[in-house]
């Protein structure tokens, strides 16, 4: 972990921890059942906006301050790659898993080439875009990441970068890590179709894209978040964007270009304040407040699922957007519901992909079998999530099937304490967690500490709402 309470980040360092954040083999939490839930729960600065304003505070040239970023382990990996490459990155100020920023950078023309491996830790969003970053620059760098990281899929960012003029050697045929990057300085525009709906290949090729010659596109089926559109147009860069009459999505970008540096605040995260959400509608006796959450259309699924569910959300729009990026901000009210099962489409999933594990949860206490369809793309993420969420949920007596890429869940059954296993995921940490706060007897939580990737305090915030 780079970087204490404040002070200067130093440079990421060497070799590859496994299981960055991940508590040893034997550690367990035990959850016991709440009475009541009450409460304002502190949330994290958004992860994929945090991990973005680094980046682009590293290719602008001068000083960016970025305040409240996510303080998560996940977002000091990049923090310290941010810093090896040449910036110099202080954190101001930390407080309750958020911290400040300043990037002080010589600019993208004017990276420092590493001289060891660039430690992703278990950071996907880390490894993909510094990939699309490092593309465009003259240097030669290598990519490593933890043990769960190193089985994970590159080669979707590796395939359009190659075809700009990068060039990447890995195992894998170039397609996992440790990566070997040559930059190029000057790349190739192309016009690149996503196989699969994913935030993380399509800012790379944007990120790739501003040290090409000429006007490169990305298409994608449906709409993934929308933040590296967002925070290049508020960086000086034209971003254009078409959404289909067919849904699907086209982002566009001429290069060279520069972005510039300014100060910029990073919204609470939807992805973490989404266990409060189902906590909340869940627990018999809940009403918990959520302050300052993005509700950027292409991150507010959950709300908006959990509604379909009959879940009670107040939504109070605040008046001014969050940050330069122009991020639309709510504070949340959630209150105990009577949850009914739903039927979830590809699309669905792909809005709300990393809060399908603690919606299947949301899913084990509504009446009713509720499906989640063209689930495939968790089986990629930090675990295999669809057989951690099924094996999870099975052990708290949930009947689930798995077939193929799709999830069933027969809710309404009490949940009764067990033994789970985070398989060092931080987002199954959680949901097991507050599993525990409704199913009778004791949770087990095995393995519990990667809930830091994202959620640093989460455990705390766990033990202050208990009313
Ligand atoms: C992210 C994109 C998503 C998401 C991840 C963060 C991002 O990944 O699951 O947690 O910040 O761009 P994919 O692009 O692989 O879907």
């Amino acid at each position: 972990m780079t970087g204490g309470p404040a002070g200067t980040v130093p440079a990421n360092g060497g070799s590859a921890r496994p299981g960055a954040g991940a508590s040893a083999e034997d550690d367990a939490l035990v959850i016991r059942p709440a009475a009541r839930l009450r409460g304002t729960p502190m949330l994290p600065g958004d992860k994929s906006i945090s991990h973005r304003a680094l980046l682009l505070a590293l290719l602008a040239q001068g000083e960016s301050r970025i305040v409240g970023a996510g303080d998560g382990v996940d977002v000091r990996s990049t923090a310290g790659i941010v810093a090896t490459l040449g910036a110099q990155v202080e954190r101001v100020a930390a407080h309750g898993g958020r911290v400040d920023y300043r990037v002080v950078s010589p600019g993208g023309d004017a990276l420092t080439e590493p001289d060891h491996a660039l430690d992703c830790g278990n950071s996907g969003t880390t490894a993909r875009l510094v990939a699309g970053l490092l593309a465009g620059r003259g240097l030669v760098a290598v990519l490593d990441g933890d043990a769960s990281l190193r089985r994970r899929p590159m080669g979707r960012v590796t395939e359009p970068l190659t075809a700009m003029g990068a060039t990447f050697a890995g195992r894998g045929d170039g397609t996992l890590l440790p990566l070997a990057i040559t930059g190029k300085a000057r790349l190739s525009p192309i016009s690149y179709e996503t196989p699969m709906p994913s935030a993380q290949v399509k800012s790379a090729v944007l990120l790739a894209a501003l040290a090409a010659d000429g006007g490169t596109s990305v298409t994608e089926a449906v709409a993934t978040r929308d933040h590296t559109e967002r925070m290049l147009r508020a960086r000086g860069v034209a971003v254009l964007e078409e959404t289909r009459p067919d849904g699907s999505h086209v982002a566009r970008l001429t290069g060279p270009a520069v972005p510039l540096a300014i100060d910029d605040a990073v919204p609470a995260d939807p992805s973490g304040a989404a266990f409060w959400l189902v906590a909340g509608a869940i627990h018999p006796d809940a009403e918990l407040r959520l302050e300052g959450v993005s509700t950027n259309p292409t991150r507010r699924a959950i709300i908006d699922i959990l509604r379909r569910m009959g879940a009670d959300i107040e939504e109070h729009d605040r008046p001014a957007p969050g940050g330069a990026d122009g991020e639309p901000l709510a504070d949340l009210v959630v209150r105990s519901s009577r949850l009914r099962a739903v039927d979830l489409s590809p699309s669905d999933v792909a809005a709300a992909i990393d809060e399908i594990p603690i919606l299947a949860l949301a899913a084990a206490a509504a009446t009713g079998t509720s499906r989640f369809r063209g689930a495939g793309e968790l089986r990629h993420k930090e675990s295999d999530r669809i057989a951690g969420i099924a094996d999870g949920l099975a052990a708290l007596g949930v009947r689930v099937r798995v077939e193929g890429d799709d999830i069933e869940i027969h809710g309404g059954a009490r949940l009764v304490g067990a033994v789970t296993e985070t398989h060092d995921d931080h987002r199954l940490a959680m949901t097991f967690a507050i599993a525990g706060l409704i199913a009778e007897g004791e949770t087990i939580v095995r393995r519990p500490g990667s809930a830091a990737i994202s959620y640093p305090g989460f455990f705390t915030q766990l033990e202050g709402v208990r009313a």
